[in-house]
Order: C-alpha cells, then sequence, then structure tokens
C-alpha cells in the first residue's frame, strides 16, 4: 500500500469505473472460540460511473461488508478498491470524498435536527458555508416541515431519508445506499426513489444494495448478485433477465380434458393443471408461442383464454442460488442449486 508516485495516481484517476474492486476479501476474526467468517472471498466489481447498480444477494450474502469496505468502515483483509480512480488507501481523502454511503443502520444521533446534522456533516467534509445546500437538501428529501425538530422525533422513513441527505452533503459523484427501503413504507419508498433516480439522471452513480429482487429490476441497469462472499454473476438487467431461456403460458381450453394429448405432451411437454387448463413451459429461443397455439387446434381443441408468464430476476436468482430471497431465518437450509451453464455467460438450462 506504498506510495507508487504520480504517474499510477494518473492513470487510476482516469479510470471508467466509478468503483473497482480487485480480489476483495474480508474474513472477520471469529471471536469467543467461533470460527472466523469469510464475508468476501474475492470480490471484483466494477461499477461503471453513471451506472445505477444493484448488488443483490440473501441475507449474510457480504453486501454490508463490502459497502462498508468501500466506505472506509471496514478495514479489507486483501485486495484492492478504487473509488473515482483512487485507491482506497493511498488515496483515502480523496476515495472518501468521491463516496456518500447510506448506511442499512439508522444510526442518527437523536438531539441533533435534520439542520444541524446536515451542517454538521458538510463541517466534517468541509463544504465551505457558501457552498452548503442544506435547505435544497432538505426539500429534495421531503424535510424541509422537519429541519428543525430533533432527529428521534422523525419517523424511520424520515430517518432514513435524512441518511440519503447527509450522504449528499458533500456532492458525491457515487451514492451507496445500503438496503435503503427496509422498513419503509410504500408512500415514501417511492417519494425515495424519484430523489434517487432524479440524482442518477443528473449524473450521480448509483450503488445500491437490496433483497427485494422486485426492486432492483425496476430501477438498475446492471445487476451484481453475490452469495458467500462471491460475485456469482454480474450484468445488465436486460442480459440477466435473457439467461433464463424458460416461460410458461398457460391456456384455458374450451373443454375439460382428463388426459394431456399425446402431441402436446411430446412436444411441448404440457401439464394439466386443472381440468380446463394447459400449462407448456418452454425455451423461446427454441419454440414459438405460435407453434403451441397451432399445436392445440390441431388437437381440435378450442381456447378461451392465454397467459404467459416471462422470467423474473426471482427466477434468476433462484437458479444461481438455489434459494429464494427469503429472511435470514428462512434461509437456514440451502439447497443445491439449479446449475446454469456457468455463472458469467450463456443462458440458463431449464429450471426443471
Ligand atoms: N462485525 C462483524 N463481525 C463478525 N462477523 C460479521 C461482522 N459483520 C458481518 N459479519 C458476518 O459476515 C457475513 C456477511 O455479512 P454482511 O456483510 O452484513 O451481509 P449482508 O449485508 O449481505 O447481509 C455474515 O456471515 C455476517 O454474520
Ligand atoms: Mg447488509
Amino acid at each position: 500500500m506504498a506510495s507508487d508516485g504520480s504517474q499510477e495516481l494518473m492513470t487510476e484517476q482516469a479510470s471508467n469505473y466509478a468503483v473497482e474492486t480487485s480480489a476483495l476479501v474480508k474474513t472477520y476474526a471469529g471471536r469467543n472460540g467461533q470460527p472466523s467468517v469469510h464475508a468476501l472471498n474475492g470480490i471484483d466489481l466494477k461499477v461503471p460511473k453513471g451506472a445505477f447498480f444493484g448488488l443483490l444477494g440473501p441475507n449474510g450474502a457480504g453486501k454490508s461488508t463490502l459497502i462498508n469496505v468501500l466506505a472506509g468502515l471496514v478495514v479489507r483483509s486483501s485486495g484492492t478498491a478504487r473509488i473515482w480512480g483512487f485507491d482506497i488507501d493511498r488515496d483515502m481523502r480523496a476515495a472518501r470524498r468521491a463516496i456518500g454511503v447510506v448506511p442499512q443502520e439508522l444510526n442518527l444521533d437523536p438531539f441533533f435536527t435534520p439542520r444541524e446534522l446536515l451542517e454538521l456533516q458538510a463541517g466534517l467534509y468541509g463544504v465551505p458555508k457558501a457552498r452548503r445546500r442544506t435547505d435544497a437538501i432538505l426539500e429534495a428529501v421531503g424535510l424541509t416541515r422537519q429541519s428543525d425538530a430533533y432527529a428521534r422525533s422523525l419517523s424511520g422513513g424520515m430517518r432514513r431519508r435524512l441518511l440519503v441527505a447527509k450522504a449528499m452533503v458533500h456532492a458525491p459523484p457515487i451514492l451507496v445506499l445500503d438496503e435503503p427501503t427496509a422498513g419503509v413504507d410504500v408512500e415514501l419508498r417511492r417519494h425515495l426513489w424519484a430523489y434517487v433516480r432524479e440524482l442518477n439522471r443528473a449524473g450521480t452513480t448509483i450503488l445500491l444494495t437490496t433483497h427485494y429482487l422486485e426492486e432492483a429490476q425496476a430501477l438498475c441497469d446492471r445487476i451484481a448478485i453475490i452469495d458467500h462472499g462471491q460475485m456469482i454473476a454480474c450484468d445488465t438487467t436486460d442480459a440477466l433477465l435473457r439467461r433464463i431461456d424458460s416461460k410458461t403460458m398457460t391456456i384455458t381450453l374450451d373443454r375439460t380434458l382428463t388426459t394431456v394429448p399425446e402431441t402436446l405432451a411430446t412436444r411441448f411437454h404440457a401439464q394439466l393443471v386443472a381440468p380446463a387448463r394447459l400449462s407448456f413451459r418452454y425455451a423461446p429461443s427454441q419454440v414459438h408461442g405460435g407453434e403451441i397455439l397451432a399445436a392445440i387446434a390441431a388437437a381440435d381443441l378450442g381456447v378461451v383464454e392465454i397467459t404467459t408468464r416471462e422470467t423474473e430476476l426471482e427466477d434468476i436468482f433462484l437458479a444461481l442460488t438455489g434459494r429464494r430471497t427469503a429472511p435470514a431465518d428462512e434461509q437456514a437450509e440451502r439447497p443445491a442449486a439449479v446449475p446454469l451453464n456457468g455463472p458469467v455467460s450463456g443462458s440458463a438450462e431449464g429450471l426443471g
């Protein structure tokens, strides 16, 4: 970690990545005879500048550890990390200035008001009085009316937004949000996302951790999935969703059946899911929905209704990690993952 001279520093600052980690490892020492915890097992992460990037993973995957290493709150065991091209050791001050972190914990001093907290934070980052935007930030996060109320009187959602405001005080080019909507109601969640989206549109790189897949799917243009401290996928959201070449079409028929017609069973693996309903699971790259409909007509069956289900991020997650994104206490057991054609490229096998 010694200084290597300015030449290298300049090339590093020219980085295209807002965040770049290489072989990042964090092992927490075991306490009281407990074994040590391998929270990060060699993470290579590249977050392009301007991205709205999602870091997904079940509880305990290592998301907060990764964020906290970037924020300078946790000391990594090995590997390197750069923020806006600045090495987090060698150029610590510059690296810290480039990032604003909204922590997972609602750690606010209850006896300060939102205005005082933002002013204090601005002071910590050496933002001159003339350049402070306290009122504008409070307004942007919808806390104007609460500016002078004690933080302890704020609701959970308001505290979360105050933490976002705090992270933005020094106008960092990267905003990191660690599980920002846990415990936030729908209304406030919308408000928060509108604000974060606006920041992203205006050029701020967003790095967000969540275990709400719908949220990541809706917001993020790129997604990395980590599990057991390892990166198991990293791609654009669209490419990730395309990995599973599987769709389900359910067709309600104009009459009841007792068995699946032979042609439909062999060619399309149709299943009778109700007396008058057939379900088809197919690979869109191999079979067109129209072929299924033609086969149904050829079997002399009439169609009353058709529904299809697209791949969702939850399916990808399940295929990669072998589990759904359930809360920690439901994750004690870990079934074997359904194999994909390699975690980094190629499309998925059927999910059987
Ligand atoms: N301060 C700590 N000391 C020991 N173990 C920790 C500490 N912080 C986190 N861990 C462990 O490291 C692993 C990763 O945790 P964390 O980074 O919080 O995951 P996530 O944010 O994805 O839920 C977990 O097994 C957790 O119990
Ligand atoms: Mg966490």
